[in-house]
């Protein structure tokens, strides 16, 4: 099943629980609060607190309904957080006072609370502040909402799911709700995330419970819904009669960065393939060894926080193979890779060879239909058309839809942005459901526990490079891709 048939599905799944109705007609006013546990880490900084600014700016956070609370153990004050976080929603040197202004307006909706992961009194107090708030804004009149979202580490999930559900749940008699926002990797494999689950679930229903995975919040992933089933055009041609294979591609100009630490205990499987990379799901045919390649670059060891030895894989390519109607023998190649030699994500869906090839045109390349989510957001078909002029010749050339060129002047949203204002609103199609992770986990935990017991080793790829060369053969002789010749899609400049 794709991403976009298993969200179609889920929209239409009847068989909800009362609780799950209910919070669909959850009020959408009152006091909001909204508190970012792990509050001093980095992807608070970089991701959380920037998105809700963005989310501010365009109006979805009144300030006569809103506070952000910061929470996390390092001691600080309201203003060492705010001045933490000032320099990344500034957009830069050259803003304007409005800009400016607009920062420290959306700095003072937020305060912090100092506290651990499993202590009481850090809740209470965090509960205590949530209250007063509560009470200032328009609680008297309406609801009041609390988003929790968990910028920490999955080893303080289950801890703070319970600290949030003993002393911080919404005890409003008007109503209202309390959501919480996971990050991942939820898990490490198929035990331990299944435990998380039954941890968390015995705590928060369903409804409540927002697993993100960020890659479902970008533009380009959210567009395939519409295009796979709102155009005629791919009806007759998404299946194994006219595509040969399918690939899904992430890569990264930069090492881990800083994160070595956390990067060690995951790989590249868990922190990538896993969960941005996989949205199919059922009936994937267990993994084979000689269609998997993992690499390692040199040099990411130097990292004092990974061990001299680790054979953590920085880099993967696997072939998954999908055991029904639609997709028996179309490979599904999923590649991810760290330091390699350019940032993008896509993905490339090739067609089959045209039968007869009248033109000779057949080595020139096969029809490529390609979705870029980053950067420079486009989708494009790659063509085999006649080549101007007087001579009969063809030529490889693309029907380009650039967003940059197309839908100039919009802005396209982040990925996490669009997210929490999904959570806000109670919308948790974008968000992975229980039974699809553990779909997920299911596909690679063999996998991953024969790399993590050394059975399968890393092989080294110099920074810079396309990873390793076993990777591009595989694709070629497992896969069958067909590389086009003489031909590069280079994005339109404005
Ligand atoms: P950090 O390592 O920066 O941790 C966040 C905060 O958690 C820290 O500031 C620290 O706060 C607290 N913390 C750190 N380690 C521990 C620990 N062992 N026990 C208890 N508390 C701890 O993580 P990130 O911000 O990078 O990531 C947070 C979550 O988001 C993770 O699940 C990660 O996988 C996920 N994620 C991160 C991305 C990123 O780009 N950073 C991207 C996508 C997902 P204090 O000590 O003040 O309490
Ligand atoms: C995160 C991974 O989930 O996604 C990081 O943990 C990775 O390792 C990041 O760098 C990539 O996200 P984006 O949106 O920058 O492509």
């Amino acid at each position: 099943m794709s991403s976009s048939e298993w969200h179609v599905e889920r929209r239409q799944s009847s068989n909800e629980s009362p609780l799950s109705r209910d919070l669909e007609n959850a009020p959408e006013t009152g006091s909001l609060s909204i508190v970012v546990l792990g509050a001093s880490g980095d992807l608070a900084k970089k991701k959380t607190f920037p998105a809700l600014f963005h989310l501010y700016v365009q109006g979805f956070l009144p300030p006569n309904e809103v506070c952000i609370f910061g929470y996390a153990r390092t001691k600080i004050t309201d203003n060492d957080l705010r001045n933490r976080l000032r320099g990344y929603l500034v957009p830069g040197k050259d803003s304007s006072l409005e800009q400016l202004e607009e920062v420290s307006k959306f700095l003072n909706l937020i305060k912090y609370v100092s506290g651990s992961y499993d202590s009481k009194d850090g809740f209470c107090n965090l509960d205590k502040e949530i209250s007063e708030h509560e009470s200032l804004k328009s609680s008297a009149q309406g609801p009041s909402r609390r988003l929790f979202y968990l910028a920490l580490p999955p080893t303080v999930y289950p801890s703070v799911c319970k600290m949030i559900k003993t002393y911080c749940m919404n005890k409003s008699d008007l109503g209202g709700w309390t959501r919480i926002v996971v990050e991942k990797p939820f898990g490490k494999d198929l035990e331990s995330a299944e435990q998380l689950s039954t941890e968390i679930g015995e705590l928060f229903e369903e409804p409540q419970i927002y697993r993100i995975d960020h890659y479902l919040g970008k533009e380009l992933v959210q567009n395939m819904l519409v295009l796979r089933f709102a155009n005629r055009l791919f009806m007759p041609q998404w299946n194994r009669d006219n595509i040969a294979n399918v690939q899904i591609v992430f890569r990264e100009d930069f090492g881990t960065e800083g994160r070595g630490g956390y990067f060690d205990q995951y790989g590249i499987i868990r922190d990538i393939i896993q969960n941005h990379l996989l949205q199919v799901l059922e009936s994937v045919l267990p993994i084979k060894d000689d269609e998997v390649v993992l690499g390692q670059y040199e040099g990411y060891r130097d990292d004092d926080t990974v061990p001299d030895h680790s054979n953590t894989p920085t880099f993967a390519s696997v072939i998954l193979r999908v055991h029904n109607e639609r997709w028996e023998g179309v490979p599904f190649i999923l590649k991810a890779g760290k330091a390699l030699n350019a940032r993008k994500a896509d993905i490339r869906v090739q067609f089959k060879d045209v039968p007869g090839d009248i033109f000779k045109c057949q080595k020139q390349g096969r029809n490529e239909f390609v979705i870029r989510l980053q950067p420079s957001e486009a989708m494009y078909m790659k063509l085999t058309v006649k080549k101007p002029g007087l001579e009969m010749e063809t030529i490889q050339s693309e029907l380009d839809l650039s967003y940059r060129q197309r839908y100039q002047g919009a802005t396209i949203p982040e990925a996490y942005e669009r997210l929490i204002l999904d959570t806000i609103r109670g919308d948790q199609q974008h968000f992975v459901r229980r039974d699809e992770l553990k779909a997920s986990w299911e596909i690679f935990t063999p996998l991953l526990h024969r790399i993590d017991k050394g059975e399968f080793k890393s092989i080294p790829y110099k920074p810079g490079t396309r990873g390793p060369a076993e990777a591009d053969k595989v694709l070629l002789e497992k896969a069958g891709y067909v590389q086009t010749h003489g031909y590069i899609w280079i994005p339109p400049t404005l």
